[in-house]
């Protein structure tokens, strides 16, 4: 095989009609040749993405780079950063020897920029704070994210419903919690007639579940204000797409937490956005660092759960790439689906590693000029195995790519850098501020109040006065008492269970 044929097939593969984003530059025979960009087009993005290789292959960097291409084509992207180390993307970066020599060897020209920012957060870092109500995640989640068995989750999906019947909105956790005291004292009659008997074990239990998950922080993500998803998709007045980090530093250790988070911001994305045109580019793509977090300790349903909407979501525009160490920790239902792949060198040292080997190589598409599971093991670092799909969704020819280098600084911001950023936020002036409307903590705790106040005799209609004048200092705050029944079929599980149920259907 020659030179030239490895130049015409290469052609062939990586020209489109549309527009692409260039991630780096072909290598064969230990030369980075010039002139053979890997392009990427920008019509398959949405088809989903694989990065995989050993730690300080170039992971985190592949995205960085891929973040800023798709950034300046007014593509906006979210990055699960559970490493804290993708900040750098807001500033410039200084250009050294290693990437003048590799990029005149592409002959591609090298520019620093840095990007537009949004740095999110869903516990106690700094940023714009990512909430849900507790009536968004629905009983479902709820449930897994406090690791509840069957039981226990059969008694959280009839608060649920009570709450939904009762028009009481369940906000935050304290509301939960209230509902939840109230159904096994004062408010158990009621529920027991109406609804079926509850366990006091089985709520005792729930309860200190809640506490537990309070302590972790859980109490900061649920409330309002929620976040708006539209809020993922801005671009910025020079028309390029923000690049959002989510900060997730502080969660490696709580992989429940994590996955059920992604599931639930997957739905709403998936509920919220509409069917894509044929704008020809996805609307977001979402990158998760460290995905084997949400795979590990799932269930099969959560599994199913998230292979299915990985699967439906491509249709509403979003790109998702799962970066991890090794190709196998992926489920396969999930892998099937991905139709970009970067495989970054993986090491050879026990025969595990050696198995996953030879299975990522089979999964590639096959090519006369590298031995693929050689070369694996063999790739520098920042240099990969790519193929991608083209236009009409073929995979591209399997090549050795170098990438290009980050255009942003590959170091992370300091902390005043980090404090400007949040300061002169948009949406940290829109999200930063919690408020606590009337919701079922304080009915109910209005209701207790009056029940209380009846025993001792007193006249019932001056209590009920009083307490409805307490709701209106509450309300004053600003925001009217709207309570719909829309509110509470929001949740992640109504929607989950619509996808699955039309999916079943469309099959
Ligand atoms: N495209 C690139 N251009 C220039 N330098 C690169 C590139 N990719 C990687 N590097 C260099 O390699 C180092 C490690 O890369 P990176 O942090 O992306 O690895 P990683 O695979 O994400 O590692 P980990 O598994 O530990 O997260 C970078 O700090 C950088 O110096
Ligand atoms: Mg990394």
């Amino acid at each position: 095989m020659t030179l030239e044929t490895f130049t015409e097939d290469f052609n062939k593969g990586y020209t489109y009609k549309g527009d692409y984003i260039t991630i780096g530059g072909a290598k064969l025979n230990d030369e980075i040749l010039a002139n053979h960009f890997v392009n990427i087009p920008l019509k398959t993005i949405n088809r989903h993405g694989l990065i995989a290789g050993a730690t300080g292959t170039g992971k985190t960097k592949t995205i960085q780079v891929l973040s800023e291409q798709l950034s300046s084509k007014g593509i906006p992207v979210l990055m699960m950063d559970i490493k804290g180390d993708f900040s750098g993307i807001a500033q410039p970066g200084s250009e050294n020897d290693f990437i003048k020599t590799r990029h005149s060897q592409m002959n591609l020209p090298y520019h620093s920029n840095g990007f537009p920012v949004e740095l999110m957060t869903i516990s106690v870092q700094n940023g714009v704070r990512l909430r849900a109500t507790t009536s968004e995640f629905g009983p479902i989640l709820f449930s897994r994210i406090l690791d509840l068995n069957e039981t226990q989750t059969g008694i959280i999906s009839l608060i649920f419903k009570y709450c939904d019947d009762k028009k009481l909105p369940l906000l935050d956790l304290k509301d939960f919690k209230k509902t939840l005291q109230y159904l096994t004292n004062e408010g158990r009659s009621e529920i027991e007639a109406e609804y079926g008997r509850i366990s006091t074990a089985s709520t005792g239990a729930i309860i200190r579940k809640i506490i537990e998950l309070e302590q972790q922080g859980g109490d900061l993500f649920f409330g309002e204000p929620s976040f708006d998803i539209a809020d993922l998709m801005r671009i910025d007045e020079k028309g390029f797409g923000y690049v959002n980090i989510l900060r997730l530093t502080d969660i490696q250790d709580k992989p429940k937490l994590f996955s059920t988070f992604m599931l639930n911001l997957l739905a709403q994305v998936y509920s919220q956005m509409p069917e894509q045109g044929d704008s020809g580019q996805p609307e977001l793509v979402i990158f998760i660092d460290e995905a084997h977090l949400i795979f590990n300790e799932a269930s099969k349903t959560l599994l199913n759960q998230i292979e299915t909407i990985v699967k439906l979501i491509r249709s509403k525009g979003i790109g998702i790439y799962f970066i991890t160490q090794n190709p196998t920790d992926i489920p396969n239902g999930v892998l099937a689906q991905l139709g970009l792949k970067i495989q970054h060198a993986l090491r050879a040292f026990t025969e595990k590693d050696r198995k996953a080997i030879k299975s990522s190589s089979e999964n590639f598409p096959s090519t006369p000029y590298y031995k693929t599971n050689e070369i694996i093991t063999q790739l520098g670092t920042g240099e990969a195995l790519v193929t991608a799909l083209n236009e009409k969704g073929i995979p591209t020819p399997l090549v050795v790519c170098t990438m290009r280098a980050p255009m942003g600084r590959m170091d992370i911001l300091s902390d005043s850098e980090i404090n400007h950023i949040i300061e002169h936020s948009k949406l940290s002036k829109k999200y930063n501020h919690s408020f606590d409307r009337e919701s079922a903590y304080e009915i109910l705790t209005a209701k207790l109040e009056r029940l209380e106040e009846t025993q001792e005799n007193k006249p019932q209609k001056e209590t009920a006065k009083s307490s409805s004048k307490n709701q209106g200092s509450d309300l004053s705050k600003g925001f009217l008492k709207v309570v719909t029944s829309a509110t509470f079929i929001r949740g992640a599980f109504g929607i989950l269970s619509k996808i699955i149920n039309n999916n079943s259907k469309k099959k």
